[in-house]
């Protein structure tokens, strides 16, 4: 399993110890959520961050837009160095061209499905896909309660990504901690972030360690 701590639950005002924390704990990518005020209900990071967090960290910044209009932000967050970029299927009305525009840009791309948007929403452009994000919580916010039925609909891509052969990796963000980890990687997800769980421990860096662990156990 690949551990994407998200920094939003870290403190804000010392995020380049936050990335020490993510290098030193093991984590494989470091995830970002660019919220707007408006497509969800909070304001964070802006290009400009997303710019200088890179220049602070040799890990891959996973950026999670979540965001009204990503077709107009799109370019500024590659441009500044996001490796990974996912937008919300919600939030598009021409997914599959925003796709192509992230990869063009040597970016790995991303769809997110809010919880009650259904997995068919990108059943038919996993081949524009190297990654799905299943949210299991209502984005918005760190540290809100994980939704259970998420694990299902994880298990239902994983099955149409299986059934397809193709290389698309599964996502889960929201909610994850020690008490469930094990089961989103048994359901097929590769990709665990972790807010909350990781930084509102006592110790950050011994909690993505756990993590991983719990979740290797998982696969054996
Ligand atoms: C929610 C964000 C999540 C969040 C995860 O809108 O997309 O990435 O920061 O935090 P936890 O793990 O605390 O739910
Ligand atoms: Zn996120």
């Amino acid at each position: 399993m690949k551990l994407a701590p998200s920094i939003l639950a870290a403190d804000l005002a010392d995020l380049a110890d936050a990335l020490r924390q993510c290098e030193e704990g093991g984590a494989d990518l470091v995830h970002v959520d660019v919220m707007d005020g408006h497509f969800v209900p909070n304001l964070t990071f802006g290009p400009p961050m997303v710019q200088a967090l890179k220049r602070r960290t040799k890990l891959p910044l996973d950026v999670h837009l979540m965001v009204a209009n990503p077709e107009r932000l799109l370019d500024d967050y590659l441009a500044a160095g996001a490796g990974w970029v996912s937008v919300h299927v919600e939030a598009t009305a021409h997914l599959d061209r925003l796709l192509q525009r992230i990869r063009a840009a040597g970016a790995k791309a991303g769809a997110v499905l809010n919880p009650a948007t259904p997995v068919s929403a990108v059943a038919d452009c996993l081949p524009a896909l190297d990654f799905v994000l299943v949210m299991s919580v209502n984005p918005g916010f760190a540290g809100q309660r994980f939704i259970p039925y998420a694990l299902d609909k994880v298990r239902r891509l994983a099955a149409l990504v299986r059934d397809a052969g193709l290389p698309v990796e599964i996502e889960i963000d929201g909610g994850i901690g020690l008490d469930n980890v094990a089961d989103a990687v048994a359901a097929g997800a590769g990709i665990c972030v972790a807010g909350s769980a990781v930084f509102a421990a006592p110790d950050p860096i011994a909690r993505m360690r756990e993590l991983k662990q719990v979740a290797a156990g998982a696969l054996r």
